[in-house]
Order: structure tokens, then sequence, then C-alpha cells
């Protein structure tokens, strides 16, 4: 069979990332530009500044990763954009973007769901792994447990009812002083506490989540406490939220009878978290997750999402549009 070259485009936050990906599992290349360093300054994402460096880094950004992966557009058979969900603004430059390109080179739209992406960057690093399995996704806008039955087929088991996980990380290390993005921060802290400080866990009778108690007890805690010691309170931070991780994972894996686990999006970079699910392989559970690099948003994963997409007959018209609050299954 042909090979299958998808040219990938993610914009839905403050990544401009395009990444050339081959049979939807093999990276020729994945550039990332990322607005971190401006977005600082602000203590998290401004949207209409990120609208306008998407405008300004796309072609670069693109270019760049045609040159990396040694080809021209004339190697491109699909494009994959992703239209939601995200930042309304950010999301419309990579889907026009995407329409034009698609328009200009006649190759095919194959407008693509971010959460999807973050599923599919496992697919990359972990070649041999196959549908069906139970994928937690843990980003800085999502948290969901997902049935992967097959390539297409999602049933969403469990999902935050407040804060996505990754805010409740950013949230907790802005007010304690750590700055944005908060999560690789209060992970590299939590290493030189010890988890020594109660704090609540949220248990619903559904497999839902629930982070925003958590987050409002460090707050509180660190405001009537201010010398408080703040890698213990990270280290208690990522223990008590990794636990209902577990739990309602187990309790998924339980129900559906699937013992093959993965994790996905930003948060699940986390070495706690990945050192916790690790554990589980003594039980007999097969663990994945994606390398670092392709943990937080990046093209790759939207192209590899794209190409099982594409391969299943599911592509785009220049009607596609940015779904700001697009849902996964
Ligand atoms: O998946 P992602 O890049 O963006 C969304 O789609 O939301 O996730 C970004 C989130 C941020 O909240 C960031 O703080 C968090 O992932 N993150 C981490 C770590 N690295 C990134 N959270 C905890 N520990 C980390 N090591
Ligand atoms: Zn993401």
């Amino acid at each position: 069979m042909k090979d299958i070259i998808t040219l990938g485009i993610e914009s839905s936050c403050d990544e401009t990332s395009v990444a050339v990906v081959k049979n939807g599992r093999e990276v020729l290349s994945n550039v990332i530009n990322t607005q971190i360093a401006i977005h600082t300054q602000f203590g998290g994402v401004v949207p209409e500044i990120a609208s306008r460096k998407h405008i300004e880094n796309i072609s670069d950004v693109t270019e760049a990763a045609l040159k990396q992966a040694g080809i021209t557009f004339d190697n491109v058979d699909v494009i994959a954009c992703t239209y939601g969900p995200g930042l309304v603004g950010a999301l419309l430059v990579g889907v026009s973007y995407a329409k034009a390109l698609s328009y200009a080179i006649d190759r095919p739209l194959v407008g693509t769901n971010h959460i999807e992406g973050h599923i599919a960057a496992n697919y990359i690093t972990n070649t041999k792994l196959e549908p069906p399995f139970l994928c937690l996704v843990i980003s800085g806008g999502h948290t969901h447990l997902v049935h992967i039955k097959d390539y297409k087929n999602y049933e969403v088991l469990g999902k935050t009812r407040d804060d996505a996980i990754g805010e409740a990380f950013d949230k907790v290390a802005r007010v304690i002083g750590l700055g944005y993005p908060g999560g690789p921060k209060v992970d590299s802290l939590a290493k030189e506490g010890v988890p020594n400080i109660q704090l609540p866990k949220t248990r619903f009778e559904n497999l839902d989540f629930s982070f925003s108690g958590i987050k409002t007890a460090v707050i509180n805690l660190h405001h009537k406490t201010p010398d408080i010691n703040k890698a213990d309170l990270c280290a208690s931070f990522e223990k008590t939220i990794t636990e209902e991780l577990l739990e309602n994972t187990l309790e998924a894996s339980k129900k559906i009878g699937v013992k093959k686990i993965a994790l996905a999006g930003g948060v699940s970079a986390n070495s706690y978290i990945r050192s916790s699910f690790e554990n589980l392989k003594t039980k007999g559970f097969e663990i994945y997750y994606p390398e670092l690099k392709l943990c937080t948003d990046n093209a790759a994963m939207i192209a590899s999402a794209g190409y099982y997409n594409f391969i299943n007959g599911n592509i785009s018209d220049l009607t596609l549009n940015a779904v700001p609050n697009l849902k996964l299954g």
C-alpha cells in the first residue's frame, strides 16, 4: 500500500505547530513554536495575543516542517488541522490556513478534534498500540476518561465537573508564586517535599472528576499559613490528585474489562503521575504514555489522529469552521 503523508496543523492555544507524519505513526518533522515566554508575563494565555502570533508564525512553521521532513507540498497527501476545542481566534488561524492550503494544492482536508490528537500521540510513541484501550486524557483544558473502542469510536466514561486538572496545577503554582505554566514547576518542587498535608479528594457515584475543591483548599492553606512548606504542599497536592485519577481509572477498567491504559495530554508529563501508573504494571495492567515532547500540544499528534480520520473516510470540506467547545465522541 502507498504511504500516506499527512501534514498536521495545530493552533488551538499557545503553540503554533506543523508536523509531517507518515502513515499516522512515523514523525518526519514536528515543529513547535511556543508562545509560553510571551504569555508568562501575563500569568496565563491571552487569547488575542495568541491569535496574532499564530498568524505571524504559521507560514514559517509550515516551511520549516516541510524542510525538516525533506519534502515539498507535492508530497503531501492529506492536510489535518485542529478545529476544536480551543480558543476560537487561535483555532481560526489554523483552520483558515489549512483550508486555503487544501484548495491551493488540491489535497483532502481533515478537521481533527484536539483531544483525539492527544490520544493519538500514544500511537506515535507506542507503535504497536491498537484499540481497544482506556485513555486518561489530562491536559490544561480537559480531564476525560475515555474508552477507545476502535480508531473512530470513543465513549467518554467520566470527565471533570469543574476545573481541568492542568488548570488546577497552573492555579496552585500561580498562587504559591511558582509562575506559569505551573505544571512542570509543581512537578519539580514536589520532588523536594513529603506528602504530609491532608487535602480533600472528591468521589462521585459515577466516574466524573472534580478539582476545584482541592485547588481552593491549597489556596486557602497557603493564605492562612504563609510559611507553609511549599514543597510539601506540592507533594501533597500531587499525591491526592493522583489518587483520584487512579481510583476512577481502576474503576473504569473494571467496569469495561480493559486492562490496557494510556495516559495523554500535558499533565501526563507529570513524573509522579507517570510513576504511579507505572506501578500498575505489577498488577497485570499494560500502561502507555506518549514520550514527553508529545504530551503537550504539538501537530504530530494532530497528523496522527487526522490520518485515522482520513482512512476511515472522515473528510471535511471547505465549510469547516472552528468549534471552540467541540466535544469528544
Ligand atoms: O495538553 P496541553 O499542552 O494543553 C491543553 O490541551 O490543555 O497541556 C498543558 C497543561 C498545562 O496546564 C501545564 O501546566 C500542564 O499541562 N503540564 C504539567 C506538566 N507539564 C505540563 N502538569 C503537571 N506536571 C507536568 N510535568
Ligand atoms: Zn492540548
